[in-house]
């Protein structure tokens, strides 16, 4: 045998008795136990504290968010149905480390040393489950994101942590009141809103129908100056809160009639741009919002000049800024419609 390939041949088997020696002295006895893993770790896998804590363990240093989650349409035990804290906010647990080691998608426990995310772009976060989509089950609320919030973060309106709670200038003071007791002091209303609620007058709003909880903060804002009108605040002025909530509480609850008092066609013009209202005030001006009001079946020259109030003396950070957007002619044709709309 040449010499050369007698020495290939040693070197080669040297290698093997190396490579086998490595193999028996340098890798974990549990190598290959559980096909290509370290049997040991799994123990140690399994002795991990979980990443995610759970909401219960967020309560004792965030009590009042909690409280307020907890009470809130994410947190649906009863169907299955919980968005829990870490869902938005990301985990807040961590692997339990050997010194020295660290693992940069876990970092330790929140509070210490871990920070969560706070999500500020809750577009981008809230449409992950509610932007309407096919195929995506009936039951989770969806949206059309352009409709209902246009270019509005939705934290501007939903309270993030009890979405079916409204934020800022729409959060309401107002409670449900008595409607017999309303009814016992609504007879100084009729004069210029009409017997039952339904006004006679197409510059005097209806009240029959109209949502309680708006009812009463408008008679409370004439009462306190967010809104100005001759004839309406020194009605107001002597109201106390509970009779206001009262008579919003009886008001509401008898039938109300649609005014039908806009010109077809300006109606027809009004209608092709009613769409930018319906996501406050309800589909076709029909509002299942208690605070916020239906605009449908209102009088004509009323919803016209309410629209201009917004502008001027009524306060309402919401309606402010429609008002300022639309021009006169949009206006006249939008009350056009809503005042030919069926009021139920
Ligand atoms: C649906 C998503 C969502 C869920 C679920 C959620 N949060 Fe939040 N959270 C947010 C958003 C969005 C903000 C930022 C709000 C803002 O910018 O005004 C926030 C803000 C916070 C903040 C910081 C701001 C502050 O007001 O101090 C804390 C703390 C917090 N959340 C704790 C919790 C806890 C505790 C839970 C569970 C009980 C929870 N969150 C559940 C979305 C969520
Ligand atoms: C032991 C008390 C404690 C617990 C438990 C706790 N937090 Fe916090 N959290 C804090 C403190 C303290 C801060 C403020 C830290 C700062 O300002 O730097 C904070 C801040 C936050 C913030 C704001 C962002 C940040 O990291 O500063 C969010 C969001 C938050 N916590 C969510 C949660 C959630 C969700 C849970 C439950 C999974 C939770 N926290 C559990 C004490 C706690
Ligand atoms: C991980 C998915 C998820 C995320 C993220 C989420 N939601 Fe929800 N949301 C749900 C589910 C599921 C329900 C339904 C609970 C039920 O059926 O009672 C719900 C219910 C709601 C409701 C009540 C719908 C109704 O029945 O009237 C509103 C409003 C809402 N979410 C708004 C928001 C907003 C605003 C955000 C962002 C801050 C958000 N959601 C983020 C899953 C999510
Ligand atoms: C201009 C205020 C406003 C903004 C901004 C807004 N919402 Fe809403 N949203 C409402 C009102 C008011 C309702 C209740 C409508 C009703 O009950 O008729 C509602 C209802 C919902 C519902 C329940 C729908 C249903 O069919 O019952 C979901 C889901 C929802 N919003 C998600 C979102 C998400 C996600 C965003 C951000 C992309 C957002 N909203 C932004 C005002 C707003
Ligand atoms: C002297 C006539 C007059 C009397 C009496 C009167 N109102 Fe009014 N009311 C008005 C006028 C005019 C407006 C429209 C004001 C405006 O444009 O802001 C109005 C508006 C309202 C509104 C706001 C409706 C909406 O859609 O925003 C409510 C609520 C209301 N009145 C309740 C009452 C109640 C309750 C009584 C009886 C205690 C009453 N009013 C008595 C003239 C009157
Ligand atoms: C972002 C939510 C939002 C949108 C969009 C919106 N509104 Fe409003 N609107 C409100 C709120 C909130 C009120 C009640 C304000 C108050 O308490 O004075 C209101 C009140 C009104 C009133 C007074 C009703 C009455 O009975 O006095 C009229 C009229 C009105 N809106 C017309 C419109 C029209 C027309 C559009 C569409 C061009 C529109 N709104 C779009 C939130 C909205």
């Amino acid at each position: 045998m040449p010499k050369h390939i007698s020495r290939l041949v040693l070197l080669l088997v040297v290698l093997g008795v190396l490579g086998y020696a490595g193999k028996q002295l340098l890798t974990v006895k549990s190598f290959y136990q559980f096909g290509h893993y370290r049997g040991d770790s799994v123990a140690e896998i399994a002795s991990d504290r979980p990443k995610f804590h759970t909401p219960k363990s967020c309560e004792q240093c965030h009590a009042a968010i909690y409280d307020v989650w907890s009470k809130g349409v994410h947190n649906n035990p009863g169907i299955g149905k919980i968005v829990k804290c870490e869902v938005c906010h990301g985990a807040a647990g961590s692997r339990v480390m050997k010194p020295g080691a660290y693992h940069s998608s876990t970092g330790t426990d929140h509070p210490d040393n871990l920070k969560l995310d706070i999500p500020s772009d809750t577009v981008k976060l809230c449409t992950q489950c509610h932007e309407q989509m096919p195929g995506r089950p009936a039951e989770q609320k969806q949206i059309v994101v352009a409709a209902h919030a246009g270019e509005q973060q939705c934290k501007a309106c939903h309270n993030v942590h009890s979405p079916r709670t409204f934020v800022g200038a729409l959060a309401s003071t107002s409670r449900p009141g008595n409607a017999a007791a309303g009814k016992a002091i609504a007879g100084d209303c009729a004069a210029c809103h009409g017997k039952a609620g339904i006004s006679e007058d197409p510059a005097i709003p209806n009240l029959a129908g109209q949502n309680e909880i708006y009812l009463a903060d408008a008679i409370k804002g004439y009462k306190k100056g967010l809104r100005k009108n001759e004839l309406m605040s020194g009605m107001a002025k002597d109201l106390s809160d509970a009779a206001a909530e009262n008579l919003a509480a009886y008001f509401s609850g008898l039938q109300c009639k649609s005014a039908q008092n806009g010109e077809a066609k300006e109606a027809a013009r009004g209608q092709a741009l009613a769409a930018q209202c319906f996501s406050c005030h309800g589909a076709n001006g029909i509002n299942s919002q208690a605070m916020w009001p239906s605009l449908a079946g209102q009088s004509k020259d009323y919803l016209q000049s309410a629209i201009k109030s917004y502008r001027a003396e009524r306060k309402n950070s919401m309606m402010s800024k429609v008002a300022k957007d639309l021009n006169d002619a949009d206006a006249a044709a939008l009350a056009a419609y809503f005042a030919n709309a069926a009021c139920r």
